[in-house]
């Protein structure tokens, strides 16, 4: 696949077929991915992936967070074990969840370089996943802003900035493109030329 056709055809993909991607296509996408630019060499990227049975304490602790942030409150008893045991099954029919994390550096500066750099980690990602047929969702959820999440599944919030869940998986629906906003209502070029 050449680089525009992957980049024009990538989709977010929010159904997955129950298969899981073979472990060596998804060795080979975390680790490609990480010719991602980063400055300082710092490469500050790190991944949590849970899938099979390893998806049971992530969904409880996702479920928890969920709970905390008030999120089935004002429904009925019944109304909110439904609405859980949606969520529940929702996330255990995704395949994989790649959690993906950095340090915070008390320079914001520096955090800000690190937070870019994870970004391009997971464009890299995703780009080199559709290549491969794999389905990608970047997600930015809530529960990521959930200190008591971080510490759940066992990082220090104080320490880790969680950017994003990458849901994962061969794609059942691809969804119709959303249109771009021509660019030249974006881009704006000064070469001396421009009138005042
Ligand atoms: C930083 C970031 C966070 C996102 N978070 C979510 C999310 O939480 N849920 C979701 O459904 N899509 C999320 N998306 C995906 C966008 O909705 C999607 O890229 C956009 O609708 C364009 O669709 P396309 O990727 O298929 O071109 C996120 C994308 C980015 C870059």
């Amino acid at each position: 696949m050449e680089l525009l056709e992957a980049i024009q055809s990538r989709r977010s993909i929010h159904e997955y077929k129950r298969n899981l991607v073979e472990a060596k296509t998804m060795e080979y996408l975390f680790s490609e991915a990480a010719w991602a630019p980063n400055h300082r060499m710092k490469e500050p990227w790190n991944i949590r992936l849970y899938q099979e049975n390893g998806k049971k304490s992530y969904v409880e602790s996702v479920l928890r967070s969920y709970r905390r942030q008030g999120f089935f409150e004002g429904y009925d008893q019944d109304k909110q074990t439904r609405l859980e045991q949606g969520i529940e099954d929702f996330l255990w029919n995704i395949p994989h969840h790649a959690l993906i994390y950095m340090e915070k550096d008390e320079d914001q500066r520096k955090y800000e370089e690190d937070y870019a750099a994870v970004c391009a980690y997971i464009q890299n990602f995703q780009l080199l996943a559709w290549q491969e047929h794999v389905g990608v969702l970047w997600t930015t959820s809530p529960y990521l802003h959930d200190p008591q999440f971080a510490e759940d599944i066992g990082l220090d919030p104080k320490v880790y900035k969680l950017v994003s869940v990458l849901q994962i998986g061969y794609p059942k629906r691809i969804p119709v493109p959303k249109r771009r906003t021509p660019i030249h209502k974006k881009l704006h070029i000064f070469d001396g030329n421009e009138k005042s």
